[in-house]
């Protein structure tokens, strides 16, 4: 049977979503340099371990340093204490109770969006529902206008280009011009968080800028650089992934209709749908550490210094952890998947992105009982290697 991977043709390098077995959980890529992680049990050792598997060492071992003013404050490049400090600040502002109180406008805000993207049968479902949703949320969560989201939507697609391959062995000049290119790409969005932090200072509301610049870790406020970093990792994995989250799902729905049929009778198992639509097609589908000591894992050593991928999205394939893993199983409960990651960087936003996905499908569900991927146009995917997840996606409602 043809995988959804092949019939869309996505990511052909990722063999795993085609069904085939990494010969080994854990290899040395010559190609990139890099360590290559597949196995889950594997995978949790990495991400469980950042004494050992370090996320900060990542940018001390890139051959391509990254300026200070760019790391200070970006959650996903520290370790702990200081990860923790950080973190603490904006676990409050995702916490369950938080999230729930936002059922009701992100209810509203679906049915809007349809309201608006449908068109005579014809409905894009990325730019219709996919993107515009997760961004409104976290743009007004942050206190962004919500009016500026074409401009976030054009910085991301700089940010994960398919140029977005971590490699050791490129040339240190290939490195330094493609790096240069994204922090060219980067600026105007760090401008544009930078003015907003300034002008937070100067009057706080009730967002999320105005209580970034307001906390203080060890006694001390955080400084600009820090709040425009810590901004921009909330506003970017805030919603590229989200909008993946919530195309893939249609995606797999689709590719399912028994599975569909199900649902649509029974919504109250929608949640459980989406994990396996994050473990299925991994929107985020690999991680970056690096080594600071040497260490065994999977039967091979690796040296200290050295970097890292963990393909989350070949672990949620794993056959000794999942059965029947290449099967869409809309009913898998049980399912440890990694898709939000694990330990201490487990996802911050993932009670919102769950709460966005089982409002989104449910609606989609509820209103369109006919919905079906667009026979003559077929879905995009995103092109960088480190994403799983479509880029647009034609649909008919009839
Ligand atoms: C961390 C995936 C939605 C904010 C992560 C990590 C993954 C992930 C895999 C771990 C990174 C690592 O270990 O290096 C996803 C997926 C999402 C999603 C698949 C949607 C389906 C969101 C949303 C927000 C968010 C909606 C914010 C509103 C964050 C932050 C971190 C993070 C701030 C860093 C946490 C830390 O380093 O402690 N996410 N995410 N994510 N995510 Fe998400």
């Amino acid at each position: 049977m043809t995988s959804l991977a092949e019939r869309w043709g996505i990511h052909p390098e990722h063999f795993w979503l085609r069904g085939e077995r990494p010969a080994e959980p854990v290899r040395f890529d010559e190609e990139t340099g890099t360590w290559t992680v597949y196995g889950h049990e594997e995978a949790c050792a990495v991400l469980g371990d950042p004494k050992t598997f370090s996320s900060a060492h990542v940018n001390e071992i890139f051959p391509v340093q990254v300026d200070e003013s760019m790391r200070a404050g970006n959650l996903l490049d520290m370790d702990p204490p200081d990860h923790r400090k950080l973190r603490n600040l904006v676990s409050k502002a995702f916490s369950a109770k938080v999230v729930a109180d936002l059922e009701p406008r992100i209810t509203a805000l679906t049915h809007e969006l349809l309201d608006a993207a449908v068109d005579g049968d014809r409905l894009e479902l990325v730019d219709g529902l996919a993107y515009p949703l997760p961004v409104i949320v976290i743009a007004e969560l942050l206190g962004l206008p919500v009016g500026d989201r074409d401009l976030f939507r054009g910085w991301v697609d700089v940010m994960f280009s398919e140029n977005d391959r971590v490699s050791m062995n490129d040339d240190k000049e290939t490195l330094e011009t493609e790096f240069a290119a994204q922090v060219e790409g980067m600026a105007p969005m760090l401008d544009y968080l930078r003015a907003h932090a300034v002008e937070r200072r100067k009057n706080p509301r009730e967002d999320l800028i105005s209580g970034l610049v307001r906390a203080e870790v060890d006694g001390e406020r955080l400084n600009d650089d820090e709040v425009v970093n810590f901004s921009t990792v909330l506003l970017v994995a805030g919603h590229v992934t989200t909008t993946m989250l919530l195309g893939n799902t249609a995606l797999c729905l689709d590719a399912h209709p028994d599975q569909r049929a199900r649902l649509r009778a029974d919504p109250s198992a929608v949640p459980v749908a989406i994990d396996e639509s994050l473990r299925f097609l991994t929107p985020f589908s690999a991680l970056a550490r690096a080594t600071t000591r040497e260490v065994e894992l999977g039967g091979k050593r690796i040296p200290p210094d050295r970097m890292v991928m963990v393909w989350l999205s070949a672990a949620n394939r794993d056959p000794r952890r999942f059965a029947d893993a290449d099967r869409f199983d809309a009913t898998r409960d049980p399912n440890p998947h990694l898709g939000f990651g694990r330990g201490i960087h487990f996802c911050v936003g993932a009670p919102l992105a769950r709460l966005e996905g089982r409002i989104a499908v449910d609606i989609l569900l509820d209103r369109f009982p006919d919905l079906r991927v667009d026979p003559e146009r077929a879905p995009t995917f995103m092109p960088s290697p480190m994403m799983t997840g479509v880029r647009s996606l034609p649909m008919r409602v009839a």
